[in-house]
Order: C-alpha cells, then sequence, then structure tokens
C-alpha cells in the first residue's frame, strides 16, 4: 500500500535508477503526447545550499509566496473536514498538544527542511506555457514516478508547501526562470523506526466516491 513518507534513511539512490525510474514514468498518458512535464533531481550540495536557504527563510518568518494556488480558499466543507482531521490526527500521532506552538512550528519547518531527504524531485512546467489540463498531465506522470518508486521499496511525499519560496528554487536550481514549479518530492530507503512513518491516514468508503451506472 502507498503512503507518505517523511523520514528516510539517508542511503541515496544511484543516478542510472534514478533514470530509469523517471524514463518508466515518462511512459505516462499525456493529451496529445504533449509531455509539458519537466523535472529535477535535486541532490549533494545543491540540495543542501537549498535546505539551508530554506530552513532558514522558514525560520525567520519569510513571506510565503506561492506561483499558483492549489485550493480553493475557503476550501468547501466536506474537504475542510478531512483536511483539520488530517491535522489533528498527524500531530495526535506524533505527540504533538494542538497548544504546543514550538513543536507545532518544528512540525511544520520539516516541510522546508523537505524531511531530511538526500534527494528530492522538483516536478515543474513552462512558465505560460499551460491549461488546467497541463496540471492534469503533470499530476499523471507525477504518480507515475511515486509508483516507480514505490515498486523499488522507496518512499516519498509529495509537497506543495516547498513551493512555498520559488526565488530560492531559482536561486539553486539554474536554469529556472521560465519553469513554474509545481510540487517537490523528497524521496529515499523510508526510515522503519521514525513514528512519522508509522502514521496511516483514512479514506472514505467506496460508496462515497464511486458508482457503477449501467
Ligand atoms: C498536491 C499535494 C501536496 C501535498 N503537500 C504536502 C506538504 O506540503 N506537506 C506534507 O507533509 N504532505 C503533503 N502532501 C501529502 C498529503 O498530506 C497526503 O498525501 C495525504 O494526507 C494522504 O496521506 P498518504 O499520502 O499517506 O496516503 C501533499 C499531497 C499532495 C497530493
Amino acid at each position: 500500500m502507498r503512503k507518505s513518507v517523511r523520514a528516510f534513511t539517508g542511503e541515496i539512490v544511484p543516478t542510472d535508477i534514478a533514470q530509469a525510474m523517471v524514463l518508466a514514468a515518462a511512459r505516462a498518458p499525456s493529451s496529445k503526447n504533449t509531455q509539458p512535464w519537466k523535472l529535477v533531481l535535486l541532490q549533494g550540495q545543491a540540495l543542501e545550499n537549498l535546505r539551508a536557504d530554506y530552513s532558514n527563510a522558514f525560520n525567520e518568518g519569510k513571506p510565503l509566496a506561492f506561483e499558483y494556488t492549489y485550493s480553493l480558499d475557503p476550501l468547501p466543507e466536506a474537504y475542510k473536514k478531512r483536511a483539520v482531521e488530517l491535522g489533528k490526527a498527524f500531530l495526535t500521532h506524533k505527540g504533538i498538544g494542538r497548544e504546543d506552538k514550538e513543536k507545532r512550528k518544528e512540525h511544520d519547518g520539516e516541510n522546508f527542511k523537505f524531511f531530511g531527504a538526500k534527494q528530492v524531485f522538483f516536478l515543474a512546467m513552462n512558465k505560460g506555457e499551460y491549461e488546467q489540463g497541463t496540471f492534469l498531465d503533470c499530476g499523471i506522470f507525477l504518480q507515475a514516478l511515486i509508483t516507480e518508486l514505490n515498486n523499488r521499496e522507496l518512499g516519498c511525499c509529495v509537497q506543495y508547501s516547498a513551493m512555498a519560496y520559488p526565488d530560492l528554487l531559482r536561486k539553486h536550481i539554474p536554469n529556472s526562470e521560465n519553469l513554474l514549479f509545481l510540487l517537490a518530492l523528497p524521496f529515499g530507503y523510508p526510515k522503519t523506526d521514525s513514528i512519522a512513518n508509522s502514521f496511516t491516514t483514512k479514506r472514505e468508503p467506496l460508496e462515497n466516491f464511486f458508482r457503477v451506472v449501467e
């Protein structure tokens, strides 16, 4: 069963394996075979430099500057209920009290350290060359990549929060001026004794979102 992984062993996935996964994921379907996805794998010193800047930015309260909105604001009631439930359940699982501001900030700050992953994929598409469907094409590609990771016992966590500082992404990712960054995907071998990784989210029952018409 796939689920988000937010703690990693630190073992590096060799570049030839990463390339094989990316090539397999690129067999994903896209409208008119347009293949609008761009993918950057950041690792080594380049990732450490970004991580340091990101962590400082978060700790200093640098204003978040998302370049595209992910969700309706406010969320529709049913979605809001699930989002609130997720937040509460995850904090409870980690033993963090609602009033514990310091621990909660530390918890949020994990996002800006990419959960300590030694390798992070950044998914993007060309600025100004997209419609709603282009996001869908990129999403299908992303899920194909997640499946490739899963097939090799690797774990990952999709991150929108990591899109908060696009200026820092462009500072550390060469030739990215014309990219719209969509999501980050820290990945690696899952740390088995991690409290974060032992958390499992719920799903709606089948009848709430699926029906057969005949
Ligand atoms: C588009 C998208 C953005 C997400 N952003 C974050 C994020 O910034 N931080 C995080 O910890 N998890 C993030 N997640 C992970 C979701 O919280 C997670 O997929 C959801 O709660 C279901 O849990 P599961 O993946 O373990 O099944 C994101 C997932 C998606 C699909």
